[in-house]
């Protein structure tokens, strides 16, 4: 079964299979590289790395509209459910769960995780998904780790790394990263939606496929890479 992972620009991703709809970090409202709004988006789930606004994003709303599934840490979910929030399913990190369409694992990531009215968003998180007998990293907001080594072992189909610096890993440890995890496709994130962090992703992808096996897939927003 194939899965179709489209890229909405930062660190948005939908990651569609016949059965399920997942949508990561619905950050669209404020997303000035995302080429479509809350209302072009009916996700059966959604998973939230970690609470900063340009992650959690659009969450409440589109969750309160539709009663999607959100799945995240455990503080997360429940700012969700006082926010109103009905459907949740907290993990934590290292934790997974087999969800009827695949499953979702937190993974570490090194960063914060402060939400919208300023409380503990609990540990940030980047995401390790198996759905349809393929696997997918999300990393999240992160610097790099050498345990990337580790989740490379699971034999990534696709990594999804921050490139953008300032807040997040920069080009050349997202290409140290590339090298520990290994993923037989990569999608560089999290640049050029601020000033901060704007990066050359070609460049990268040059030097990236210069020095891994892996193939850099530099998506424009809206763009989709097929697994
Ligand atoms: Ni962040
Ligand atoms: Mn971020």
């Amino acid at each position: 079964m194939t899965v179709e992972v489209t890229w909405y620009g930062h660190s948005v991703a939908l990651v569609k299979t016949k059965e399920i709809t997942l949508l990561i970090d619905p950050f669209l409202t404020g997303n000035a590289k995302a080429p479509i709004t809350v209302e072009d988006v009916k996700p059966d789930v959604i998973a939230i790395t970690h609470g900063h606004a340009d992650h959690l994003g659009d969450t409440v709303a589109i969750a309160k509209e539709h009663g999607t599934l959100c799945v995240s840490n455990f503080e997360i979910c429940n700012y969700l459910e006082a926010q109103g929030v009905q459907n949740i399913h907290p993990l934590h990190i290292g934790g997974g769960f087999n969800f009827p369409w695949g499953r979702v694992q937190l993974t570490i990531a090194h960063h914060g995780s402060s939400l919208p009215d300023g409380s503990y968003g609990g540990s940030p998180a980047g995401l390790l998904l198996s759905f349809a007998g393929k696997t997918i990293y999300h990393a999240g907001d992160t610097g790099l780790f050498y345990d990337m080594k580790l989740i490379g072992e699971r034999r990534l189909d696709l990594a999804m790394v921050p490139i953008g610096d300032n807040f997040t890993m920069g080009p050349d440890d997202a290409l140290r990263a590339v090298e520990l995890l290994e993923p037989k496709i990569v999608v560089p994130m999290h640049y050029d939606t601020f000033d901060v962090i704007e990066q050359d992703p070609n460049h990268w992808a040059l030097q990236v496929e210069r020095k891994t096996d892996a193939k850099v897939r530099v998506l424009a927003p809206g763009e989709s890479v097929t697994l």
